[in-house]
């Protein structure tokens, strides 16, 4: 960790459960930030995970007052629960909270002036903004959007060098969720820069520790990025269409969402889709290092979507998933206290012996398949059907076009957060069919 992360990690003043619980967890002797933050965990976080999986399922770190969730089933428990929610206002000495507000004031304003979201939310208003987008991500709906999808993801094939090195991550595996973000808002081309910027800044918000200048960059962006929905809403009000921007106006007009819901939903939903890029990447990755698995993909393509579920299970993007304690929940057997923050630690859930069989081995026809990469529960993710529909025409344009897909140099892992695990550089070299 940095020195400046250092300076915002959670506290390691040791901090008691904020009421007394029922039953407290073991404590063990692990130092939960150092570890989720070392560069080493970060390129292979599994065996950490599973040693500290194997201690409990359910840990809580005196130092941050923070539980940690690596069992599937608790982790399961906790994301339904209604006990639990994804409103970090709960959060007793988080970033929303009085204390916070006096000490870090800066802090408080940022998460303040992003709140207003489902992602954010608590029944009855989850339910309200979700479900204003909630029927245009069903999987058969989505089928409209998928032309535009083969169109993006060939338009981008057609660009990749055949026989020279190249860095995929760049090429393809970045610019493909954002490019098909432009087109499902209804966003000029010549917008990808400045969103990209915005939506990059905007993601370490999940990081939990952020660094000051990542703060600063985060609120900037988040106010240009409003901004910007604000007026494009505005340009296509007399024309709204059935779309995503139908839907957002609509919601608007009629007071299902008030404005700062309306812009900061919207702002997610274009934001959100960037997390296909570690499917895009991770999963490639993943098949490279498995040839067995990768040529028995390329024989029978009626594969793919199982293989993108494993996927998704062995290499998860999304590294941490987080709720907040509205009241005192069980959780197997441990009581996590209202007002606690507790985090789903996904590489550890998604490989939990106890609910998949040889979970270290990748295997593309397995089923069942009950990952976690999506969360769970009312926030699972609204976007899911997209991520699956672009990767499945993504691998399937890449596998049409090229007979040979081979690794041209070590990927390299993002060594800098512990919230999402992604790829910064996957060398590749391409063979035409
Ligand atoms: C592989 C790609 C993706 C992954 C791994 C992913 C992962 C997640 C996870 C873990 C959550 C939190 C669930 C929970 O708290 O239980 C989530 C929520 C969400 N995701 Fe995704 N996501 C992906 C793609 C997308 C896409 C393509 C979109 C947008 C079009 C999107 C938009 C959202 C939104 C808006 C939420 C909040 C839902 C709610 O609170 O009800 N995601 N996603």
């Amino acid at each position: 960790m940095s020195d400046a992360q250092m300076e915002n990690a959670p506290s390691t003043e040791t901090v008691a459960p904020p009421r007394e619980a029922a039953a407290v967890p073991p404590t063990f002797d692990i130092d939960w930030w150092t570890t989720l933050m070392d560069p080493e965990f970060l390129k292979n976080p599994y065996p950490e995970l599973k040693r500290i999986r194997e201690l409990a399922p359910v840990h809580f770190d005196p130092g941050s007052g923070i539980y940690f969730v690596l069992g599937h089933k608790e982790f399961g428990l906790m994301a339904k629960t209604a006990s639990m929610g994804r409103d970090t206002t709960y959060w007793a000495n988080g970033w929303s909270s009085e204390e916070n507000k006096a000490n870090d004031p800066e802090t408080y304003e940022l998460f303040v002036d992003f709140q207003p979201q489902m992602i954010n939310a608590n029944p009855p208003d989850h339910r309200r903004m979700r479900g204003v987008f909630d029927k245009a991500f069903r999987p058969r709906d989505m089928m409209r959007y998928l032309p535009m999808i083969e169109d993006e993801c060939r338009k981008l094939v057609e660009t990749l060098p055949v026989g020279t090195p190249f860095n995929y991550m760049d090429a393809f595996g970045n610019p493909l969720p954002n490019r098909i973000s432009l087109k499902l808002f209804d966003i000029p081309e010549e917008m990808e820069a400045p969103i990209g910027k915005w939506i990059t800044d905007l993601s370490w918000l999940g990081n939990i520790v952020m660094t000051p200048e990542q703060k600063r960059n985060a609120k900037q962006s988040n106010l240009e990025f409003k901004q910007f929905v604000k007026e494009h809403l505005e340009r296509l009000r007399a024309n709204p269409g059935d779309g995503f921007i139908g839907m957002a106006l609509a919601a608007a007009q009629d007071g299902t969402m008030d404005e700062e819901e309306t812009l900061n939903n919207v702002v997610m939903l274009i934001a959100g889709s960037k997390t296909s890029l570690t499917l895009l990447g991770n999963g490639l990755l993943t098949l490279l290092k498995h040839p067995d698995q990768f040529e028995k993909l390329r024989a029978d393509r009626s594969l793919m979507p199982r293989a993108i579920e494993e996927m998704l299970r062995f290499e998860s993007g999304s590294a941490i998933i987080p709720r907040a304690g509205v009241e005192d929940f069980q959780c197997g057997d441990v009581t996590i206290p209202a007002g606690s923050l507790a985090i789903g630690l996904v590489g550890a859930i998604n490989r939990d012996p106890a609910r998949f069989d040889d979970p270290d081995t990748f295997d593309i026809t397995r089923k069942p398949n009950h990952h976690s990469a999506f969360g769970g529960g009312p926030h699972i993710c609204i976007g899911k059907a997209l991520a699956r529909m672009t990767t499945e025409v993504a691998f399937n344009a890449l596998m049409d076009r090229f007979s040979g897909i081979e690794l041209a140099g070590e990927a390299e892992w993002w060594t800098d957060r512990s919230d999402q695990r992604g790829l910064s550089t996957l060398p590749l070299k391409l063979t035409p069919a």
